[in-house]
């Protein structure tokens, strides 16, 4: 036969906040209440594999997640996101039939979709796959539609898949601003800087539990702001100030400053999730014991001159107790070695058979 069938595929990387996006203004829409900014890590560790096919044969679209079959159906948000697309595809192609009179030879908005996606880590690690998910459903659509979209503006269809996914539109450092606008045309996300900018910033991620999280993020949010009084002086005031503060901090490559706010802010969003009622945990005791490991090794003295060493390393956490510590590329090695002393694996498989080891670290 002389079918002709469209293939796209895609790779996209995971995203980890360090102003946190915490609470919706509208759920349907997925607009936050306050803006968040992340760095996106580098495509080639942690990123997730989209192909999508448009064929003539297909009766039903189709997903398959790490080689399992899931209904797309069952989820409203995925639903939305294929059909944001398809419904842009209609209109390029009504807008192709007007130009030239010849009916569009890829009538693609009328074809059913089979999705295939993988994630090259651990989905059961808990990190943040939901956000390189929809980031590269949104972006295998948009080539495979041939949508003419920018990067902002397909952050904007990301966005109704997962709020964090937006942010995976963009490498490097990546804003995602509130707006104001009910409709969401002025949420989206923004690239602050390139990767290119602070090369020598480095991401760690420490795999405290492979357990699910035990309060959806979705439902967390939705609890925290009907409840917790401590939010609105978040929403209001902190969130603002250090969004101006932390761009400004990335700009001047002052890590000082990046990670004091990354660690108070990732401490403000376990509080407010803790003055949610009920309460939310999300941390858990190593998790804890991570944190005052930091603290101490930030405290650390030169052992000759006696001088204070500085902060060189952040922790973050999300809606989980894995931490993901940021630190510059010279130490590294030295924090690896540190967490493992503290904290040895307690798998009997070396951690470099789950993850990438770009420095060769885990081997050493
Ligand atoms: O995009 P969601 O619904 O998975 O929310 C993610 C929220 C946090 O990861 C906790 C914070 C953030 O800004 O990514």
């Amino acid at each position: 036969s002389n079918i002709t069938e469209y293939e796209s595929s895609v790779t996209s990387p995971v995203n980890i906040a360090v102003i946190k996006y915490w609470g919706k203004r509208n759920s349907e829409l997925i607009l936050p209440t306050n803006s968040s900014l992340s760095c996106t890590l580098s495509q080639d560790h942690l990123n997730t594999k989209t192909t999508i096919r448009a064929s003539p044969k297909f009766n039903t679209d189709r997903l398959w997640l790490n080689g399992v079959e899931e209904k797309i159906s069952a989820s409203t948000r995925l639903t939305n996101c294929i059909n944001k697309a398809r419904e842009l595809r209609k209109q390029l192609e009504n807008a192709l039939e007007d130009q030239e009179e010849n009916t569009s030879e890829k009538p693609l908005s009328k074809w059913k979709i089979h999705i295939a996606s993988e994630n090259n880590f651990p989905t059961a690690a808990g990190l943040a796959s939901s956000a390189s998910g929809y980031a590269a459903l949104v972006q295998a659509l948009a080539n495979l539609y041939e949508l003419p979209l920018n990067q902002t503006e397909l952050s904007k269809i990301a966005r109704i898949g997962s709020g964090s996914a937006c942010r995976s539109m963009f490498g490097g450092f990546v804003a995602w601003r509130a707006g104001v606008d009910p409709n969401g045309e002025d949420s989206y996300a923004e690239c602050v800087a390139p990767e290119s900018h602070w090369p020598d910033l480095h991401a760690l991620i420490l795999v405290v539990s492979d357990a699910k999280k035990g309060t959806s993020s979705t439902s967390g949010m939705s609890t925290t702001v009907k409840t917790s009084e401590l939010f609105p002086m978040r929403i209001e005031k902190v969130v603002p100030e250090r969004m101006k503060k932390m761009e400004e901090a990335i700009k001047n490559r002052d890590f000082n400053s990046f990670a004091i706010l990354t660690m108070k802010d990732s401490n403000q969003f376990h509080s407010v999730c803790l003055d949610t009622y009920p309460p939310i945990f999300y941390m858990n005791d190593i998790s804890r014991g991570i944190v005052h490991l930091v603290h101490a090794f930030n405290e650390q003295k030169d052992s000759t001159t006696g001088k204070p060493l500085g902060i060189r390393a952040a922790y973050t956490f999300d809606a989980g107790p894995n931490a993901v510590i940021y630190a510059e590329k010279q130490h590294i090695r030295e924090l690896v070695r540190i967490f493992m002393h503290f904290f040895p694996p307690a798998t009997t498989q070396p951690a470099s058979t789950y993850f990438p080891d770009p420095f060769g670290v885990l081997q050493s």
